[in-house]
């Protein structure tokens, strides 16, 4: 058994895991502390760097006791240490890794650097004893991508997005809409009272060979409606409508890629994946197809520390380790 402490701090989440595991074995989530900067940045639309690095350095310490006091174990027992080395906001990057590698440095345990995309990637299968062959997509604030994936650490990129990440879409027109930062979950909240066929926006790439998805047509699709229109839009309808093209899109794109690429098996993480309607259009679209179906738990859908801790543990067990000299990289790509 190893005991694994992490920090994530790529973005505007200060978190810190403490994970418990052994090959073949359930991981244990024994602490996940979060601490959340969203009301901060919300008054600015937007992520301020700045804000952010110095805010993840207030909280860290803090995080790092609480999650010490949950777990119920002291530093000194802590077998290794991670922190996410990119990508990311590089003055947030900085902060996590290095106290991560001030505590690995103190206790003499080894450190290391993990891809926050990794951490999204292995999220669904925290619960899980193994990680199995699958096609899987992250959609998050700053990324869409499809891999293949053969196994932890056995990853082929087959699609991403060219221009907009789906939760970037979400974040933009939520902004349009004159809804609060993030627009992810105030989208899903207004959806809801909102009608999917209100209006058609486009379904962009949906019909093209390849595996690459695209948002910005969307996005300036919806900017455009609102522009067009003399008398003020129904918000929920244009939500709706919105939310209902990137689930098309991500569904349709997603399944075809499974059955292009012979996978049986789809696994969905990222912040974007907490949303409702588009876990149940997946669901209802692996069962149709009869493909398994592994959703991230919700609770480590949008940044979180579990993540990072699990994707250490895995590498930790395969005897790999990062060099305390290795550096931050604020455009890492996860192949
Ligand atoms: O994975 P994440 O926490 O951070 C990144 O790595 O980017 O994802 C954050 C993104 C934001 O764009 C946010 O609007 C979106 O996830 N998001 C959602 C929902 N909850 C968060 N998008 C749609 N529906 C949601 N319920
Ligand atoms: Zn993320």
């Amino acid at each position: 058994m190893a005991l694994l402490l992490a920090i994530e701090s790529s973005c505007d989440e200060t978190a810190v895991a403490i994970v418990r595991g052994s090959p073949g074995v359930q991981t244990q989530v024994l602490a996940s502390e979060v601490a959340s900067q969203i009301l901060l940045h919300r008054e600015h639309g937007g992520v301020v760097p700045e804000l952010a690095s110095r805010n993840h350095s207030l909280h860290l310490r803090g995080l790092v006791e609480k999650a010490l006091t949950t777990a119920g174990v002291s530093l000194t027992e802590i077998d290794a240490f991670a922190a996410t080395n990119g990508p990311g906001l590089a003055s947030s990057l900085l902060i996590g890794s290095t106290a991560a590698k001030g505590m690995a440095c103190a206790t003499r345990r080894p450190f290391l650097g993990i891809n926050h995309l990794e951490g999204h990637l292995l999220s669904p299968f925290l619960q899980q004893t193994s990680v199995p062959a699958h096609l899987a997509l992250i959609v998050s604030g700053g990324h869409t991508l499809l891999l293949d994936v053969q196994g932890a650490g056995r990853y082929q990129k087959i699609g991403s997005t060219r221009d907009d990440a789906a939760g970037e879409a979400f974040d933009k027109v939520g902004k349009m809409l004159g809804l609060c930062y993030p627009g992810g979950p105030e989208i899903e909240k207004i959806a809801r009272t909102g009608d999917p066929q209100a209006y058609d926006f486009p379904r962009s790439m949906l019909h093209d060979p390849h595996h690459d998805f695209s948002f910005s047509g969307l996005k300036t699709a919806v900017l455009y409606t609102l522009q067009k229109s003399p008398s003020p839009l129904p918000v929920a309808d244009l939500a709706a409508s919105f939310q209902q093209a990137v689930i098309d899109i991500l569904v349709q794109k997603t399944l075809r890629a499974a059955k292009e690429t012979g996978h049986h098996r789809i696994a969905l993480s990222g912040g974007v994946s907490l949303n409702l309607a588009l876990r149940s259009a997946f669901e209802k679209a692996c069962a149709a197809a009869n493909y398994q179906l592994i959703l991230a738990p919700p609770a480590f859908c949008t940044d979180n520390a579990a993540m990072i801790a699990f994707a250490a543990l895995l590498r930790h067990l395969a005897g790999e380790c990062s060099a305390l000299e290795d550096d931050i990289h604020p455009n890492l790509p996860l192949v």
